[in-house]
């Protein structure tokens, strides 16, 4: 199993890391465009093989696609982070340009790959990948909904004083502060609904904590995050390299779910060795259906901005 990671900074390097430790791919290529930095990357990770027990092999690479040839997965992070203040959707401009050719680089030398976006705005970047390539839709695989989901268990387990192993929760929709929409009614506290525990009005504040996730962490850091972006993806290309069937919420292109059409936003899909193997639809209530509309119209007024 052979995994590229384009964009050796931090959340590259932190997804790299994370796949390595988990120890299922054989090789990992990080590659970056600022000389010996990819290389320098992948030199200090591979140091790290004999104390954290993996064997997976990292190199790096400026700019020379041909070194990630044959790649099973590719996982794209290149472009500008936001800074402070910043919404994801202002980074549009300068990203959608390095998606556009990182894809296709990608795919010309790995026409078998499947694709999973992590730069923003990252829905209308994988929107972008489906519009710009001839990849089918099942490998072509947005991450956000992992990461939201994340944070939203972190943010469970605090306001239920319970660890974040007995919490399970999920996060749909967009990956923007405003787009996100945490299902606070399908939480569970080991089988048990969150709702039997937390008042209506501490959910709030759990659903509006997770939405500006991103945004808290930009602030405190300078930049935003890394750890749990580059864990959640290390769990998406497990998920598919080991064929395990299991659901993640993925920027996925919609054709009717969710009564949606020509657009890319977080739903609960099937990963496997296939990709997106399905689509998963869950019946929503009121509120969720018009928060996810909501947030469907915010996805596509960014889409609009593209060049295409
Ligand atoms: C975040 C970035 C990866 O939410 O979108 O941290």
């Amino acid at each position: 199993m052979k995994v590229t990671v384009v964009g050796a900074g931090a959340v590259g390097a932190s997804c790299a890391e994370y796949i390595a430790i988990k120890n299922f791919a054989s090789e990992v290529v990080l590659l970056d465009i600022k000389e010996g930095y990819a290389e320098g990357k992948a030199m200090d990770l591979m140091q790290t093989a004999s104390l954290n027990g993996f064997d997976t092999k990292i190199t790096g690479s400026t700019s020379d696609y041909s070194k990630t040839a044959n790649s099973d997965i590719c996982v794209i992070t290149s472009g500008i982070p936001r800074k402070p203040g910043m919404t994801r959707e202002e980074l549009i401009g300068i990203n959608a340009g390095i998606v556009k050719s990182v894809s296709s680089d990608l795919i010309k030398h790995s026409p078998d790959t499947i694709i999973i976006v992590v730069s923003n705005p990252m829905d209308t970047m994988t929107y972008l990948v489906h519009k710009t390539t001839d990849l089918p839709k099942n490998r072509i695989i947005g991450m956000g909904g992992a990461l939201d989901s994340a944070r939203f268990k972190y943010r469970l387990a605090e306001a239920l004083g319970a660890p974040i192993s007995d919490v399970d929760g999920m996060v749909i929709g967009g990956h923007s502060d405003k787009g996100m929409v945490p299902l606070t009614r399908l939480a569970t506290r080991n089988s048990v609904p969150v709702t039997e525990f937390i008042s209506d009005e501490r959910l709030d504040q759990v659903r509006e904590d997770t939405k500006v996730g991103g945004a808290t962490l930009t602030k405190l850091l300078g930049t935003s995050a890394w750890y749990a972006p580059g864990a959640a993806v290390s769990g998406l290309v497990q998920a598919i390299a080991c064929d395990q069937k299991k659901i993640f919420p993925c920027s996925t292109m919609l054709e009717g779910e969710y009564g949606l059409n020509d657009l890319c936003i977080g739903v609960p899909v099937v990963l496997g060795r296939n990709g997106i193997e399905k689509i998963v639809e869950i019946e929503l209530n009121d509120a969720e259906a018009a928060h996810m509309k909501e947030s469907a119209e915010g996805v596509s007024k960014t889409n609009g901005l593209l060049e295409l």
